[in-house]
């Protein structure tokens, strides 16, 4: 089985021996290829809907895994209990998804490895991680064709405030897509506020807010080349 090189960049920072819960798993590929590569001894593998579930169910056993995946169809974490997981992943889900998830379950502060990856709202996601008694320990960046994305790494703990700048791309790291990263999304920012200014009625709140996280980014870029 191959992972794609977003679940392979989740997969990497799942510790050997942990037990995973997959929330929102679908195809529940992600487990699968833990289990079969020796990484983990059990997993539980969770969904909202019955049909992304059944598609989990299918390959677990297809793999000739289904004896340690524990299936749950529920919301979020609400089927899962503090200390049946040491390590949550939430992924492929908008940011705003996966904070309203983290709110229903403050276990996860305790002795829990998140590995979270937001395909929208990064800021409010980041935003709402700092401001709710979680710590970005660090984030990895990955590329599957033109698309871009990152994973955070997160457990309970008290971060620094980020700057706007931050929130939107993470903190610097020396990763290669760094530079790719940071201009993908400068490129977001400088569309997002050309749309403002050409609009007959912007946002003068978010348009100051988006020059400051342009700046932000700007400044980033630099420090990237020195
Ligand atoms: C795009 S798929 C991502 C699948 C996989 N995690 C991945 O990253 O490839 C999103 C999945 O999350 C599930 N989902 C959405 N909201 C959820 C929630 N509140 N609780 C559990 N699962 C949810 C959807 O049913 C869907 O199967």
């Amino acid at each position: 089985m191959e992972l794609t090189p977003r679940l392979r960049a989740i997969a990497q920072q799942v510790p050997q021996g942990s037990v995973l819960a997959d929330v929102g798993t679908d195809h529940a590929l992600l487990p699968a290829w833990l289990l079969l590569e020796g990484r983990i001894p059990a997993a539980i593998a969770s969904d909202l809907r019955e049909g992304p579930l059944s598609r989990a169910k299918e390959t677990v056993e297809q793999h000739g895994v289904a004896d340690r995946v524990s299936l749950r169809l529920c919301d979020g974490l609400s089927g899962i209990q503090a200390g049946e997981a040491d390590v949550v992943a939430i992924a492929g889900m908008g940011g705003e998804t996966i904070a309203a998830i983290l709110e229903q379950a403050p276990w996860t502060k305790e002795n829990t490895l998140l590995l979270l990856q937001p395909m929208t709202s990064f800021p409010d996601l980041r935003q709402w991680l700092v401001e709710n008694g979680y710590r970005v320990e660090h984030e990895t960046l990955c590329q599957e064709g033109s698309r871009m994305y990152t994973v955070l790494t997160v457990r309970g703990g008290q971060d620094v405030p980020m700057t706007p700048a931050e929130l939107w791309v993470g903190r610097n790291t020396t990763q290669p897509l760094r530079g790719a990263y940071l201009s993908m999304m400068e490129g977001k920012v400088r569309r997002a506020l050309d749309g403002q200014k050409a609009s007959a009625n912007p946002d003068q709140a978010m348009v100051e807010q988006l020059e400051q996280v342009l700046s932000g980014m700007v400044e980033m870029k630099k420090e990237l080349k020195a």
